[in-house]
Protein backbone atom coordinates (compact mmCIF):
# COMPACT_ATOMS: atom_id res chain seq x y z
CA UNK A 1 0.00 0.00 0.00
CA UNK A 2 0.67 3.90 -0.37
CA UNK A 3 0.33 6.66 2.24
CA UNK A 4 -0.62 9.49 0.32
CA UNK A 5 -0.19 13.19 3.02
CA UNK A 6 -2.37 16.05 2.11
CA UNK A 7 -4.84 13.57 0.36
CA UNK A 8 -8.02 15.40 1.68
CA UNK A 9 -6.46 18.83 -0.06
CA UNK A 10 -6.84 19.39 -3.69
CA UNK A 11 -4.22 17.99 -5.70
CA UNK A 12 -4.01 15.14 -2.79
CA UNK A 13 -7.67 14.24 -3.30
CA UNK A 14 -7.55 14.31 -6.89
CA UNK A 15 -4.26 12.06 -7.08
CA UNK A 16 -6.16 9.43 -4.56
CA UNK A 17 -9.30 8.82 -7.47
CA UNK A 18 -6.90 8.83 -10.60
CA UNK A 19 -4.41 6.02 -8.20
CA UNK A 20 -7.25 3.71 -6.92
CA UNK A 21 -8.98 4.28 -10.85
CA UNK A 22 -5.65 3.09 -12.36
CA UNK A 23 -3.51 1.41 -9.75
CA UNK A 24 -3.70 -1.80 -7.89
CA UNK A 25 -2.28 -0.39 -3.81
CA UNK A 26 -4.38 0.56 -1.41
CA UNK A 27 -3.94 3.75 -0.42
CA UNK A 28 -4.56 5.42 3.29
CA UNK A 29 -4.69 9.29 3.32
CA UNK A 30 -3.10 10.69 6.00
CA UNK A 31 -4.60 14.56 6.72
CA UNK A 32 -4.64 17.00 9.75
CA UNK A 33 -8.29 18.27 8.13
CA UNK A 34 -7.09 21.89 8.32
CA UNK A 35 -9.61 24.31 6.23
CA UNK A 36 -8.43 23.49 3.10
CA UNK A 37 -8.70 19.41 3.68
CA UNK A 38 -12.25 18.05 3.32
CA UNK A 39 -13.43 14.79 3.31
CA UNK A 40 -16.32 15.32 0.74
CA UNK A 41 -13.64 15.29 -1.60
CA UNK A 42 -13.04 11.40 -0.65
CA UNK A 43 -16.33 10.90 -0.09
CA UNK A 44 -17.13 8.55 -3.59
CA UNK A 45 -14.48 6.03 -1.83
CA UNK A 46 -16.30 5.50 1.35
CA UNK A 47 -16.38 1.66 1.45
CA UNK A 48 -14.13 1.08 -1.12
CA UNK A 49 -11.78 -1.54 0.85
CA UNK A 50 -8.58 -0.12 -0.60
CA UNK A 51 -8.85 3.38 0.70
CA UNK A 52 -8.50 4.39 4.56
CA UNK A 53 -7.85 7.94 6.14
CA UNK A 54 -6.17 9.07 9.42
CA UNK A 55 -6.34 12.36 10.72
CA UNK A 56 -3.30 13.18 11.65
CA UNK A 57 -0.88 16.12 12.02
CA UNK A 58 2.67 15.30 9.91
CA UNK A 59 3.94 17.46 12.57
CA UNK A 60 3.25 14.72 15.25
CA UNK A 61 6.31 12.39 14.39
CA UNK A 62 5.08 9.61 16.93
CA UNK A 63 1.51 8.90 15.16
CA UNK A 64 3.07 9.15 11.52
CA UNK A 65 5.22 6.06 12.93
CA UNK A 66 2.67 4.17 14.07
CA UNK A 67 1.30 4.73 10.98
CA UNK A 68 3.74 3.25 9.15
CA UNK A 69 4.80 0.47 11.66
CA UNK A 70 1.11 -0.62 11.24
CA UNK A 71 0.86 -0.64 7.55
CA UNK A 72 4.30 -0.66 6.18
CA UNK A 73 3.90 1.25 3.13
CA UNK A 74 6.21 0.65 -0.27
CA UNK A 75 5.82 4.65 -0.75
CA UNK A 76 5.11 8.02 0.91
CA UNK A 77 3.56 10.53 -1.69
CA UNK A 78 3.87 14.30 0.36
CA UNK A 79 1.37 16.48 0.08
CA UNK A 80 0.75 17.93 3.19
CA UNK A 81 1.32 21.83 3.08
CA UNK A 82 -0.07 25.00 3.75
CA UNK A 83 -0.15 26.12 0.15
CA UNK A 84 -1.60 29.78 -0.01
CA UNK A 85 0.45 32.59 -0.94
CA UNK A 86 -1.51 35.33 -0.08
CA UNK A 87 -2.24 33.28 3.82
CA UNK A 88 1.82 32.87 4.13
CA UNK A 89 2.12 36.76 3.58
CA UNK A 90 -1.07 37.55 6.50
CA UNK A 91 0.15 34.55 8.43
CA UNK A 92 3.59 32.81 7.65
CA UNK A 93 3.72 30.95 11.26
CA UNK A 94 1.62 28.10 10.14
CA UNK A 95 3.79 27.77 6.33
CA UNK A 96 6.86 27.06 8.76
CA UNK A 97 5.19 24.72 11.19
CA UNK A 98 3.56 22.37 8.53
CA UNK A 99 5.50 22.85 5.40
CA UNK A 100 9.48 22.86 7.31
CA UNK A 101 8.85 21.26 10.22
CA UNK A 102 6.36 18.46 9.19
CA UNK A 103 8.76 17.58 6.03
CA UNK A 104 11.14 17.09 8.63
CA UNK A 105 9.29 15.05 11.28
CA UNK A 106 8.03 13.01 7.88
CA UNK A 107 11.51 12.57 6.65
CA UNK A 108 12.43 10.95 10.58
CA UNK A 109 9.28 8.82 10.41
CA UNK A 110 10.24 7.90 7.07
CA UNK A 111 13.57 7.01 7.53
CA UNK A 112 13.43 4.94 10.36
CA UNK A 113 10.29 3.14 8.54
CA UNK A 114 12.71 2.38 5.80
CA UNK A 115 16.03 1.32 7.95
CA UNK A 116 14.04 -1.13 9.31
CA UNK A 117 12.69 -3.03 5.70
CA UNK A 118 14.37 -6.22 4.62
CA UNK A 119 16.09 -6.42 1.00
CA UNK A 120 13.63 -6.27 -1.06
CA UNK A 121 10.94 -3.98 0.38
CA UNK A 122 14.03 -1.46 1.13
CA UNK A 123 14.97 -0.70 -2.33
CA UNK A 124 11.35 -0.53 -3.49
CA UNK A 125 10.82 1.78 -1.32
CA UNK A 126 10.09 5.01 -2.37
CA UNK A 127 9.47 9.28 -0.62
CA UNK A 128 7.75 11.59 -3.11
CA UNK A 129 7.76 14.80 -2.78
CA UNK A 130 5.69 17.03 -4.22
CA UNK A 131 6.95 20.67 -4.38
CA UNK A 132 6.21 23.82 -6.70
CA UNK A 133 7.87 26.03 -9.20
CA UNK A 134 7.75 28.80 -7.19
CA UNK A 135 10.75 28.34 -5.19
CA UNK A 136 12.57 29.19 -8.41
CA UNK A 137 11.70 32.80 -7.76
CA UNK A 138 10.26 35.06 -10.63
CA UNK A 139 11.28 35.12 -14.14
CA UNK A 140 11.54 37.95 -16.69
CA UNK A 141 9.44 38.44 -19.58
CA UNK A 142 12.60 36.90 -21.70
CA UNK A 143 14.19 34.81 -19.30
CA UNK A 144 14.18 30.85 -20.50
CA UNK A 145 11.65 28.76 -17.95
CA UNK A 146 12.63 27.22 -15.36
CA UNK A 147 14.67 23.71 -15.66
CA UNK A 148 15.68 21.35 -12.72
CA UNK A 149 18.79 23.37 -12.69
CA UNK A 150 17.60 26.93 -11.96
CA UNK A 151 19.03 28.35 -8.67
CA UNK A 152 16.35 28.46 -5.96
CA UNK A 153 15.04 32.32 -5.53
CA UNK A 154 12.05 31.81 -3.16
CA UNK A 155 9.92 34.96 -2.85
CA UNK A 156 7.05 34.69 -0.42
CA UNK A 157 7.15 32.48 2.69
CA UNK A 158 5.15 29.86 1.14
CA UNK A 159 7.76 29.34 -1.33
CA UNK A 160 10.55 29.97 1.18
CA UNK A 161 8.84 27.13 2.95
CA UNK A 162 8.71 24.86 0.22
CA UNK A 163 12.05 25.51 -0.90
CA UNK A 164 13.24 24.67 2.61
CA UNK A 165 11.22 21.31 2.40
CA UNK A 166 13.11 20.80 -0.83
CA UNK A 167 16.38 20.95 0.71
CA UNK A 168 15.55 18.87 3.47
CA UNK A 169 14.35 16.16 0.89
CA UNK A 170 17.80 16.13 -0.95
CA UNK A 171 20.08 16.02 2.24
CA UNK A 172 18.15 13.29 3.49
CA UNK A 173 18.91 11.61 0.30
CA UNK A 174 22.61 12.64 0.23
CA UNK A 175 23.19 11.69 3.63
CA UNK A 176 21.20 8.66 4.58
CA UNK A 177 20.24 7.28 1.06
CA UNK A 178 17.00 7.70 1.61
CA UNK A 179 14.91 7.14 -1.96
CA UNK A 180 13.27 10.43 -2.34
CA UNK A 181 12.47 11.64 -5.53
CA UNK A 182 11.12 15.51 -5.65
CA UNK A 183 8.38 17.13 -8.57
CA UNK A 184 8.44 20.88 -9.15
CA UNK A 185 5.27 21.31 -10.74
CA UNK A 186 3.52 24.68 -11.86
CA UNK A 187 -0.03 26.29 -11.04
CA UNK A 188 -2.75 23.33 -10.96
CA UNK A 189 -6.44 23.95 -11.42
CA UNK A 190 -9.71 21.25 -11.79
CA UNK A 191 -12.32 20.31 -9.32
CA UNK A 192 -12.29 19.96 -5.72
CA UNK A 193 -10.28 23.36 -5.53
CA UNK A 194 -10.45 25.57 -2.35
CA UNK A 195 -12.54 28.49 -3.76
CA UNK A 196 -9.26 30.83 -2.05
CA UNK A 197 -6.77 30.41 -5.51
CA UNK A 198 -7.15 32.37 -9.04
CA UNK A 199 -9.49 30.11 -10.57
CA UNK A 200 -12.25 28.70 -8.37
CA UNK A 201 -12.80 31.94 -6.84
CA UNK A 202 -13.05 34.02 -10.14
CA UNK A 203 -15.95 30.92 -11.17
CA UNK A 204 -17.74 31.23 -7.74
CA UNK A 205 -17.45 35.29 -7.68
CA UNK A 206 -18.58 35.44 -11.04
CA UNK A 207 -21.82 32.97 -10.51
CA UNK A 208 -22.58 35.47 -7.78
CA UNK A 209 -22.87 38.33 -9.42
CA UNK A 210 -19.60 39.68 -7.50
CA UNK A 211 -16.34 41.41 -8.37
CA UNK A 212 -13.44 39.76 -10.01
CA UNK A 213 -10.52 40.85 -8.23
CA UNK A 214 -7.39 41.07 -10.28
CA UNK A 215 -4.41 41.73 -8.30
CA UNK A 216 -2.13 44.73 -9.67
CA UNK A 217 -1.99 45.05 -13.78
CA UNK A 218 -3.17 41.42 -14.06
CA UNK A 219 -0.31 41.13 -16.54
CA UNK A 220 1.85 38.31 -14.49
CA UNK A 221 2.31 34.87 -16.27
CA UNK A 222 1.41 31.48 -14.42
CA UNK A 223 1.88 28.55 -16.48
CA UNK A 224 -1.34 25.96 -16.18
CA UNK A 225 -1.68 22.66 -15.69
CA UNK A 226 -5.13 20.74 -15.54
CA UNK A 227 -4.72 18.52 -11.80
CA UNK A 228 -5.15 15.54 -13.57
CA UNK A 229 -2.21 15.59 -15.83
CA UNK A 230 -0.05 16.56 -12.32
CA UNK A 231 -1.35 13.16 -11.33
CA UNK A 232 -0.49 11.50 -14.16
CA UNK A 233 2.80 13.01 -13.59
CA UNK A 234 3.20 11.97 -9.92
CA UNK A 235 2.49 8.13 -10.34
CA UNK A 236 5.08 8.53 -13.24
CA UNK A 237 7.70 9.70 -11.81
CA UNK A 238 6.75 7.23 -8.74
CA UNK A 239 6.98 4.24 -10.71
CA UNK A 240 10.08 5.25 -12.75
CA UNK A 241 12.28 8.99 -11.42
CA UNK A 242 15.61 8.13 -11.02
CA UNK A 243 16.27 8.24 -6.82
CA UNK A 244 17.38 11.70 -5.65
CA UNK A 245 16.68 13.94 -8.36
CA UNK A 246 13.97 16.21 -9.30
CA UNK A 247 11.72 16.45 -11.97
CA UNK A 248 9.44 20.18 -13.51
CA UNK A 249 6.60 19.01 -14.41
CA UNK A 250 4.40 21.65 -16.34
CA UNK A 251 2.14 21.81 -19.26
CA UNK A 252 3.69 24.61 -21.33
CA UNK A 253 0.91 26.88 -20.75
CA UNK A 254 1.71 30.40 -20.03
CA UNK A 255 -1.28 32.98 -19.65
CA UNK A 256 -1.66 35.97 -18.07
CA UNK A 257 -3.83 36.34 -15.05
CA UNK A 258 -6.64 38.50 -17.07
CA UNK A 259 -6.32 36.09 -19.80
CA UNK A 260 -7.19 33.07 -17.58
CA UNK A 261 -10.51 35.35 -16.09
CA UNK A 262 -11.74 36.28 -19.47
CA UNK A 263 -11.48 32.78 -20.48
CA UNK A 264 -13.33 31.71 -17.62
CA UNK A 265 -16.03 34.38 -18.37
CA UNK A 266 -16.30 33.19 -21.92
CA UNK A 267 -17.20 29.55 -20.78
CA UNK A 268 -19.66 30.62 -17.94
CA UNK A 269 -21.01 32.95 -21.27
CA UNK A 270 -21.82 30.02 -22.92
CA UNK A 271 -22.57 27.88 -19.84
CA UNK A 272 -24.74 30.01 -17.55
CA UNK A 273 -25.41 33.70 -19.25
CA UNK A 274 -26.13 36.08 -17.43
CA UNK A 275 -29.37 37.75 -17.61
CA UNK A 276 -28.15 40.96 -18.49
CA UNK A 277 -24.76 41.71 -19.83
CA UNK A 278 -21.15 39.75 -19.85
CA UNK A 279 -19.75 38.42 -16.70
CA UNK A 280 -16.32 39.93 -17.73
CA UNK A 281 -18.30 43.58 -16.89
CA UNK A 282 -17.61 41.87 -13.29
CA UNK A 283 -13.60 42.30 -13.39
CA UNK A 284 -12.11 45.22 -11.04
CA UNK A 285 -8.35 45.31 -11.21
CA UNK A 286 -7.06 45.54 -7.03
CA UNK A 287 -4.82 46.19 -4.70
CA UNK A 288 -1.49 44.23 -5.78
CA UNK A 289 -0.02 41.59 -3.51
CA UNK A 290 2.91 42.25 -1.60
CA UNK A 291 5.77 41.10 -3.68
CA UNK A 292 3.77 39.73 -6.42
CA UNK A 293 5.79 36.95 -8.47
CA UNK A 294 5.77 38.18 -11.98
CA UNK A 295 5.77 34.76 -14.02
CA UNK A 296 6.43 31.48 -13.85
CA UNK A 297 7.19 28.99 -16.69
CA UNK A 298 8.51 25.21 -16.14
CA UNK A 299 10.69 24.20 -19.10
CA UNK A 300 9.45 20.21 -19.08
CA UNK A 301 11.63 18.50 -21.30
CA UNK A 302 13.39 16.14 -18.35
CA UNK A 303 10.23 14.54 -17.52
CA UNK A 304 9.21 14.56 -21.14
CA UNK A 305 12.78 12.76 -22.20
CA UNK A 306 13.61 10.30 -19.39
CA UNK A 307 9.94 9.62 -18.23
CA UNK A 308 8.18 9.87 -21.27
CA UNK A 309 5.38 11.87 -19.77
CA UNK A 310 3.37 14.40 -21.56
CA UNK A 311 -0.44 16.28 -20.12
CA UNK A 312 -3.42 15.14 -21.52
CA UNK A 313 -5.54 18.61 -21.69
CA UNK A 314 -5.20 21.80 -23.25
CA UNK A 315 -5.93 24.60 -21.08
CA UNK A 316 -8.63 25.05 -23.35
CA UNK A 317 -10.55 21.71 -22.70
CA UNK A 318 -9.57 21.61 -19.43
CA UNK A 319 -11.10 25.46 -17.90
CA UNK A 320 -14.00 24.17 -19.83
CA UNK A 321 -14.08 20.88 -17.42
CA UNK A 322 -13.78 22.95 -14.33
CA UNK A 323 -16.12 25.71 -14.67
CA UNK A 324 -18.44 22.65 -15.61
CA UNK A 325 -17.24 20.63 -12.47
CA UNK A 326 -18.38 23.50 -10.10
CA UNK A 327 -21.86 24.12 -12.01
CA UNK A 328 -22.44 20.56 -11.08
CA UNK A 329 -21.29 20.33 -7.50
CA UNK A 330 -22.41 23.33 -6.23
CA UNK A 331 -23.28 21.27 -2.51
CA UNK A 332 -19.61 21.17 -2.53
CA UNK A 333 -19.42 24.58 -2.77
CA UNK A 334 -22.00 25.91 -0.70
CA UNK A 335 -20.33 23.59 2.11
CA UNK A 336 -16.58 24.62 1.97
CA UNK A 337 -17.87 28.35 2.15
CA UNK A 338 -18.33 28.11 5.93
CA UNK A 339 -17.95 30.66 8.54
CA UNK A 340 -14.22 30.40 8.13
CA UNK A 341 -14.26 31.07 4.41
CA UNK A 342 -16.06 34.26 5.09
CA UNK A 343 -13.79 35.40 7.84
CA UNK A 344 -11.03 35.05 5.19
CA UNK A 345 -12.52 36.59 2.23
CA UNK A 346 -13.02 39.42 4.16
CA UNK A 347 -9.57 39.96 5.27
CA UNK A 348 -8.31 39.44 1.81
CA UNK A 349 -10.47 41.50 -0.26
CA UNK A 350 -11.99 44.26 2.29
CA UNK A 351 -9.60 46.60 1.87
CA UNK A 352 -8.71 45.51 -1.57
CA UNK A 353 -11.87 46.39 -3.06
CA UNK A 354 -12.35 49.50 -1.40
CA UNK A 355 -9.24 51.11 -2.22
CA UNK A 356 -10.27 50.25 -5.50
CA UNK A 357 -14.46 51.90 -5.01
CA UNK A 358 -12.53 54.99 -3.45
CA UNK A 359 -10.56 55.61 -6.55
P1 LIG B 1 -4.36 22.26 -0.38
O1 LIG B 1 -4.12 23.45 0.49
O2 LIG B 1 -5.60 22.17 -1.20
O3 LIG B 1 -4.31 20.93 0.51
C1 LIG B 1 -3.35 20.74 1.52
C2 LIG B 1 -3.76 19.51 2.34
O4 LIG B 1 -2.76 19.30 3.35
C3 LIG B 1 -5.10 19.70 3.08
O5 LIG B 1 -5.88 18.53 2.97
C4 LIG B 1 -4.68 19.94 4.53
O6 LIG B 1 -5.66 19.52 5.47
C5 LIG B 1 -3.41 19.11 4.61
N1 LIG B 1 -2.51 19.57 5.68
C6 LIG B 1 -2.10 20.85 5.92
N2 LIG B 1 -1.31 20.88 7.02
C7 LIG B 1 -1.19 19.59 7.44
C8 LIG B 1 -0.49 18.97 8.51
N3 LIG B 1 0.26 19.69 9.38
N4 LIG B 1 -0.59 17.63 8.66
C9 LIG B 1 -1.35 16.89 7.80
N5 LIG B 1 -2.04 17.42 6.79
C10 LIG B 1 -1.97 18.76 6.61
O7 LIG B 1 -3.06 22.15 -1.29
P2 LIG B 1 -2.90 21.66 -2.80
O8 LIG B 1 -3.13 22.79 -3.70
O9 LIG B 1 -3.63 20.39 -2.98
O10 LIG B 1 -1.31 21.38 -2.82
C11 LIG B 1 -0.80 20.10 -2.46
C12 LIG B 1 0.70 20.10 -2.59
O11 LIG B 1 1.07 20.42 -3.92
C13 LIG B 1 1.38 21.15 -1.70
O12 LIG B 1 2.55 20.58 -1.18
C14 LIG B 1 1.71 22.29 -2.65
O13 LIG B 1 2.85 22.99 -2.23
C15 LIG B 1 1.97 21.53 -3.94
N6 LIG B 1 1.70 22.27 -5.18
C16 LIG B 1 0.50 22.91 -5.36
C17 LIG B 1 0.24 23.56 -6.56
C18 LIG B 1 -1.09 24.24 -6.82
O14 LIG B 1 -1.24 24.92 -7.85
N7 LIG B 1 -2.08 24.10 -5.97
C19 LIG B 1 1.23 23.59 -7.56
C20 LIG B 1 2.45 22.92 -7.33
C21 LIG B 1 2.66 22.26 -6.14
P1 LIG C 1 -3.03 31.82 -6.87
O1 LIG C 1 -4.15 30.98 -7.38
O2 LIG C 1 -3.09 32.34 -5.47
O3 LIG C 1 -1.68 31.00 -7.11
P2 LIG C 1 -0.10 31.46 -6.94
O4 LIG C 1 -0.04 32.75 -6.23
O5 LIG C 1 0.44 30.33 -6.14
O6 LIG C 1 0.43 31.52 -8.34
O7 LIG C 1 -2.87 33.07 -7.83
C1 LIG C 1 -2.61 32.90 -9.22
C2 LIG C 1 -2.36 34.27 -9.81
O8 LIG C 1 -3.59 35.02 -9.74
C3 LIG C 1 -1.34 35.07 -9.04
O9 LIG C 1 -0.57 35.86 -9.97
C4 LIG C 1 -2.16 36.00 -8.16
C5 LIG C 1 -3.42 36.23 -8.99
N1 LIG C 1 -4.67 36.43 -8.22
C6 LIG C 1 -5.49 37.53 -8.53
O10 LIG C 1 -5.22 38.34 -9.43
N2 LIG C 1 -6.66 37.69 -7.80
C7 LIG C 1 -7.01 36.83 -6.79
O11 LIG C 1 -8.07 37.06 -6.15
C8 LIG C 1 -6.16 35.71 -6.51
C9 LIG C 1 -6.52 34.73 -5.43
C10 LIG C 1 -5.00 35.55 -7.25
Amino acid sequence: MIVVTGGAGFIGANFVHQWLAAERDPVLVVDKLTYAGNLDNLSGLRGDPRFGFAQVDICDRAAVAGLLAARRPRALVHFAAESHVDRSISGPGEFIRTNINGTFELLEAARAHWSALDGGDRAAFRFLHVSTDEVYGSLGEADPAFSETTAYAPNSPYAASKAASDHLVRAYHHTYGLPTVTTNCSNNYGPYQFPEKLIPLMILNALEGKPLPVYGDGANVRDWLYVGDHCSAIRRTLGAGRLGETYNIGGKSEMRNLDVVHAICAVLDELRPRAKGRYADQIRFVTDRPGHDRRYAIDPRKIEGELDWRPAQTFEAGIRLTVQWYLDNTQWTERVRSGGYRDWIQANYGERLGEQARQ
